[in-house]
């Protein structure tokens, strides 16, 4: 699969098979993470690998949209360790977090795993649960596992992208 085919392919999975992530597999996924660009290369970028019975469980309390996978990883961002950018002030953590993400999600999809971003959740209550840091935000879940295969199906949105010329402009 070439990268345009993987971007192709690669759907958001909102039910998973009951099956586990191989050790070597999520750390490609993070490995692959760690090499995406940060502003300023500062990495505030914090990952939770939510894998155990116990953070599973409390995960999927908090929201329906961890979809009960196998494994979520929950994306967070140190503020005080990201770039600000003096120009407007806007702090990085949140872009750089999310390029990080990106990466992840591609590489488990190249390793045959599914995935979904997901925002739709109480950040405070995942603080709260799992302990973050006084500066750590939380940016999004990402359920990940593999996806069943007559259940997991692409949603329509999967097939509906705007054309070209109503997002970009070439100046
Ligand atoms: C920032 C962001 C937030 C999202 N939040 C959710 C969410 O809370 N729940 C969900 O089921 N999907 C969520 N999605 C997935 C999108 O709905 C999905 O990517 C979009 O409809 C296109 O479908 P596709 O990923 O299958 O191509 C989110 C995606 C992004 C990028």
């Amino acid at each position: 699969m070439n990268f345009y085919e993987l971007a192709q392919n690669r759907y958001s999975a909102r039910k998973y098979q009951n099956k586990k992530i191989e050790d070597e597999k999520i750390t490609k996924i993070l490995e692959a993470g760690r090499l995406a660009p940060t502003a300023v290369n500062f990495q505030p970028q914090r990952i939770y690998v939510l894998k155990s019975e116990e953070a599973l469980k409390k995960i999927n309390e908090i929201t329906p949209y961890a979809f009960q996978a196998p494994l979520v990883m929950l994306v967070c961002g140190n503020v005080k360790e990201a770039w600000t950018n003096p120009h407007n002030s806007r702090n990085s953590a949140e872009m750089d977090a999310s390029i990080v993400a990106t990466h992840m999600m591609l590489q488990a999809k190249e390793l045959g795993i599914d995935s979904c971003w997901v925002c739709y959740f109480n950040t405070e209550q995942v603080k709260k649960e799992f302990n973050l840091a006084e500066n750590e935000e939380p940016y999004l879940l990402m359920p990940m596992g593999y996806s069943d295969e007559k259940l997991g199906l692409p949603s329509p949105r999967h097939s509906q992208r705007k054309p070209l010329d109503e997002t970009v402009k070439y100046l």
